[in-house]
């Protein structure tokens, strides 16, 4: 698909989301640049602490304040600086236009409401519908979402259902709006692997059916090639690499996604040799001078550990954020010839 060509619909730049502490000032989000286009899937990947959460709570507005803070950069939504808006009218975006599901449903359902009144209240917010049309409707949306009984499980509560039916309903309610975004921050997480297939497979066909663009966030590469249609790798606070699924997973070019590549279980490897990345994300309170990958990269120099390097555009549609992109390829040969010998 070539979405070059298409105005985008969110357009995130040069972001920095800190949080003013006791300890000192945590740089969790500290220069990110992504866009979406409409209709479009863009994965988020990165360790826990990457910043991901933080960069899909400042775009709904979310980032609790204090101690949490937009310092800097733009968040543009069909032509609106988010960051310039207030509580107000950001309520309203996120009621109509985006919409935001979490990993664990549990804390976003309330457990003393049916889910046929709590998906109902969600029509009526937007909708001018009355209380039968409501219920109506949201059996409609239970069934859409591949519950089955949806008239009999729209009057059961919350913790009657399994966590893969919760989720079903939480996508349910955000989809009742209508929305032009969805973030999905790890949906799936905490669910078992059987469930988080058919989770993002129902995402992936009402994503076809509803037009939206979907920003979905997970730790999880496994989640990113079967949803995304462009991903962008964080590392840090800052995206490190850019560019579309097919490219990122037959020719990764910064040494960080490399990493992660390297750790996900292949069928012809044993547990034993995967080789997960040394180390884990620095604490933002002290990241390293220069590029922030540097205490744990294969291709550290002196340069890396004084100049942090910019994210250059490296081929059409692809970003790395390097000094020595070039030179991974040695140690992508280096690997096929040792897996050869083995
Ligand atoms: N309210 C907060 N106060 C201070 N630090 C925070 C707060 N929320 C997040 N952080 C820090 O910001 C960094 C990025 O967090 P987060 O975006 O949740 O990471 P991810 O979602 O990629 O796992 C982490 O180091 C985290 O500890
Ligand atoms: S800039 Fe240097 S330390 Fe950073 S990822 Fe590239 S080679 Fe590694
Ligand atoms: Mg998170």
């Amino acid at each position: 698909m070539n979405f070059l060509s298409k105005e985008p619909l969110v357009q995130v730049k040069g972001l920095k989301t800190h949080f003013f502490t006791e300890e000192g000032v945590v740089k969790a989000v500290d220069g990110v640049d992504f866009e979406i286009n409409p209709g479009e899937t863009l994965g988020v990947v990165g360790e826990s602490g990457c910043g991901k959460s933080v960069t899909s709570l400042s775009i709904m507005g979310l980032v609790e304040s204090p101690p949490g803070k937009i310092v800097e950069g733009e968040i543009n939504f069909q032509g609106t600086d988010l960051t310039k808006l207030s509580q107000k009218e950001m309520r309203k975006i996120r009621g109509n236009d985006i919409s935001m599901i979490f990993q664990e449903p549990m804390t976003s359902l309330n457990p003393v409401y049916t889910i046929g009144n709590q998906i109902s209240e969600a029509i009526m917010l937007h909708k001018k519908v009355n209380k039968e049309e409501a219920k109506r409707q949201s059996i409609e949306m239970l069934e859409k979402v591949g519950i089955p009984l949806p008239e009999q499980r729209v009057n059961e509560y919350p913790h009657q259902l399994s966590g893969g039916m919760r989720q079903r309903v939480m996508i349910a309610m955000s989809l009742s709006c209508d929305p032009q975004l969805l973030i999905a921050d790890e949906p799936t997480t905490a669910l078992d692997v059987t469930i988080q297939a058919q989770i993002l497979e129902l995402m992936n066909d009402l994503k076809e059916s509803y037009g939206m663009a979907i920003m979905m966030i997970t730790h999880d590469l496994g989640v990113i090639a079967e949803v995304s249609d462009r991903v962008a790798v964080m590392y840090a606070g800052k995206v490190v690499e850019y560019t579309d699924v097919e490219t990122l997973f037959k020719d990764p070019e910064h040494p960080y996604t490399w990493g992660l590549m390297n750790s996900i279980p292949k069928l012809d490897q044993t547990v034993e040799r995967l080789e997960a990345i040394p180390g884990s994300v620095p604490s933002p309170l002290n990241f390293p001078s220069g590029c922030k990958y540097n205490n744990r990269c294969p291709l550290a120099t002196d340069k890396c550990r004084e100049i942090e390097p910019e994210l250059e555009t490296i081929s059409e549609g692809h970003q790395v954020r390097c000094w020595h992109y070039k030179e991974l390829e040695r140690l992508k040969n280096e690997r096929a010839e040792t897996a050869k010998i083995k």
